[in-house]
């Protein structure tokens, strides 16, 4: 496995990465899947490629009605599964009695308790009996990401495999795939979106602004994580 992940070159296909991460994976792999425009360009490659991919979602409880709408145009597209999860209630519950619906805006531990809360925890859940698991991130996407690779052993999930099959994908590659494919596409796109998240933290961003600019916009960039993709320091 570590050989495999220095000798993988940076322009190998998407649908390569999978295919050898499933294979090193050796047992279930699913796609986190927050119907963007990468979740759903990886949907296609898998079912073109005829791999075994299974699907799950996080639903924060904060979704938008947009993101929603995608979820269902995949099931009829692909005859998907998608496996959900959600957060746990009480936790749900016991933080917005206590701290209202906008805590996250207040302070960065703030909104690292929310994004624990919601999707953290809920990922623990989807990951437990998988043997790895795919991700839409791209490299060029933040600073936080530009040392990651297309595979990596992801020790903060028990060292199970995270496969990353678009990390070196630019945004015009994954834009001129989805036409090309006639992909489904978030209505958030058209509204000037360039990164879909939880609706509260997230909007659309201005020409000649970064594409994550958008997202958590109240904060710097090196903290614009919600916990799903950190690393082991
Ligand atoms: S985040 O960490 O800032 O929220 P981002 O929105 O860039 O992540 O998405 C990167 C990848 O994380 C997605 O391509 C997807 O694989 C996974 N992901 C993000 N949000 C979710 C979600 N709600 N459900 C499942 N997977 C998700
Ligand atoms: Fe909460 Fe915002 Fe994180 Fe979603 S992105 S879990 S609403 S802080």
């Amino acid at each position: 496995m570590d050989t495999l992940i220095s000798i993988l070159p940076t322009s190998t296909a998407p649908a390569d990465i999978l295919r050898l991460g499933i294979k090193a994976a050796n047992g279930p792999v699913s796609l986190a899947c927050s119907f963007s425009l990468e979740d759903v360009a990886i949907i296609d490659i898998a079912q073109k490629a005829g791999l075994n991919l299974g699907v799950f979602a996080l639903d924060t409880g904060r979704l938008n009605e947009e993101t929603y709408e995608v979820a269902e145009i995949l099931l009829e597209r692909y005859r998907l599964k998608i496996d959900w999860y959600f957060p746990r209630h009480e936790e749900v519950q016991s933080l917005e009695s206590a701290e209202g619906l906008f805590s996250f805006r207040e302070s960065l531990d703030k909104r690292h308790e929310c994004c624990a809360i919601r999707k953290v925890e809920p990922l623990s859940c989807a990951l437990k009996g998988l043997s790895g698991w795919v991700t839409g991130i791209r490299r060029e996407q933040s600073v936080t990401r530009s040392e990651l690779k297309a595979i990596e052993r992801d020790d903060l999930n028990g060292g199970i495999l995270k496969i990353n099959p678009l990390i070196d994908w630019s945004e015009e590659q994954l834009l001129a795939y989805t036409e090309e494919q006639r992909l489904p596409k978030n209505r958030l796109y058209s509204q000037g979106y360039r990164s879909i998240g939880c609706a509260p933290c997230t909007r659309s961003v201005q020409p000649g602004e970064d594409a994550r600019a958008g997202r958590w916009w109240w904060e710097n960039p090196e903290h614009k994580e919600c916990g799903l993709h950190r690393k082991v320091m």
